[in-house]
């Protein structure tokens, strides 16, 4: 009746508006939380995504938890990632830029950019920035990375694969310069885990490797991590 009324295609479309509202439980440090899915979030820049909503800037706070350099050191991403002295990394998605920073702090010979999508983010990161007094890290939006293209000898993706549509990842690979690596460290499907995001939200490692290299990636080096699956890539030449 109601199709008869609007047409098929209305109704798909109420249809898909519906679904993308739909209430979702996420875990994250073992407490049950409630997140929505907006119709925006399900829009096409996400085509690809395992888990198509973005980071809820409002739990921003859980990112800056200090445990979590027990179970991803920066030393084992420094390691993965090789990065030539005076060299340009970008972390992609870098939340409020707690791992963003250590590395700075470590490595002041970088220059180390910190991206991210959301202005909330963003501000988190600047802040951090102020209150650090380090010179060598800078917070910017996906817009400013146009000038970072073929000129980054490091991308660290840490906890964002499962959130990153196609076009996300091919922007990854381009920011690359010759040579250059991206560490994909990201919750694993294949381990239970008292912490991070529900399984079925997230890659398992063989699955997160077909899709980096269907991405044109080539996966080299598969270091172990507690629970997280990382991947040392580099961008197969076309
Ligand atoms: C789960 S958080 C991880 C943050 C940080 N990497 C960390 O581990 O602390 C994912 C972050 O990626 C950002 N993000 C997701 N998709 C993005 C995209 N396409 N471009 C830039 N940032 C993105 C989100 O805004 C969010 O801050």
């Amino acid at each position: 009746m109601v199709g008869a009324r609007l047409g098929v295609r209305s109704v798909q479309y109420l249809g898909a508006v519906r679904g993308s509202i739909r209430r979702r439980w996420m875990t994250f440090g073992g407490r049950p939380r409630k997140a929505y899915l907006t119709v925006k979030q399900m829009s096409g820049e996400r085509h690809g995504a395992k888990q198509p909503d973005r980071f809820d800037p409002a739990r921003a706070a859980i990112l800056d938890d200090p445990a979590r350099f027990g179970y991803v050191p920066v030393e084992v991403l420094l390691a993965m990632l090789e990065l030539p002295d005076g060299g340009t990394l970008v972390d992609f998605g870098a939340g409020t830029g707690l791992y963003a920073l250590e590395i700075a702090r470590r490595r002041p010979d970088l220059r180390v950019v910190a991206l991210d999508e959301q202005a909330q983010m963003l501000a988190h990161v600047r802040a951090a920035i102020a209150r650090s007094g380090l010179v060598n890290v800078e917070a910017v939006s996906p817009d400013a990375s146009v000038s970072l293209m073929g000129r980054a000898n490091g991308v660290l993706a840490l906890n964002v694969l499962h959130e990153l549509g196609d076009r996300a990842l091919a922007e990854v690979r381009a920011l690359l310069a010759d040579g250059g690596r991206v560490a994909f460290v990201d919750w694993s499907a294949d381990v239970d885990r008292p912490v991070g995001p529900p399984r079925d939200h997230v890659y398992g490692v063989a699955e997160a490797t077909d899709r980096l290299v269907r991405a044109g990636f080539g996966v080299v080096e598969r270091p172990t991590l507690a629970y997280h699956y990382a991947l040392v890539a580099t961008a197969e030449r076309t």
